[in-house]
């Protein structure tokens, strides 16, 4: 499997081993199609590509969000227009969306690494508020599922 779609699986079963309602297969859905804008960019616009893309398709709108709220730890609708994306509110809100977007920032390539790592590369590349955000986002899920999420299989 996909190693994001990997992650995100489990992430999902830890949530519900807590209690938290998530919807594994919108979650599933979302990972494999998560990054299907690079079809058409490498840029950061790929995200909000993967979701137009979907769109036009008919896929389901709560995919299409999944996907084009996965780029750093979401981008608000000022750094949208600022990095010249369509202006709207990319940040991931829903539980499914959070945890694409964890588990996105959790592998590098198709390996593992910690938040601590994906949050110094950001800030090495000067993107603090990215950083920030993606710190912010991986405590919420961890604190979530009660445990580190290195630990998850
Ligand atoms: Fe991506």
């Amino acid at each position: 499997m996909d190693a994001v779609a990997e992650l995100a699986s489990s992430i999902c079963k830890a949530l519900s081993a807590r209690g938290v309602v998530v919807d594994e297969h919108l979650v599933l859905a979302g990972a494999w199609l998560h990054d299907v804008g690079r079809s058409r960019s490498q840029g950061v616009d790929h995200a909000s590509l993967g979701g137009r893309l979907l769109r036009e398709q008919g896929v389901a709108e709560e995919v299409c969000r999944v996907v084009e709220r996965h780029t750093g730890g979401g981008i608000d609708a000022m750094e949208a227009a600022a990095l010249g994306l369509p202006v709207a509110d990319y940040t991931p809100q829903t539980i499914e969306e959070k945890v694409v977007c964890v588990a996105d920032k959790l592998v590098n390539g198709t390996k593992r690494q910690k938040a601590s790592d994906e949050v110094a590369y950001l800030r090495s590349q000067g993107l603090e508020r990215a950083a920030a955000k993606v710190a912010s986002l991986c405590q919420e899920i961890e604190d979530l599922v009660a445990r580190p999420l290195s630990q998850l299989e």
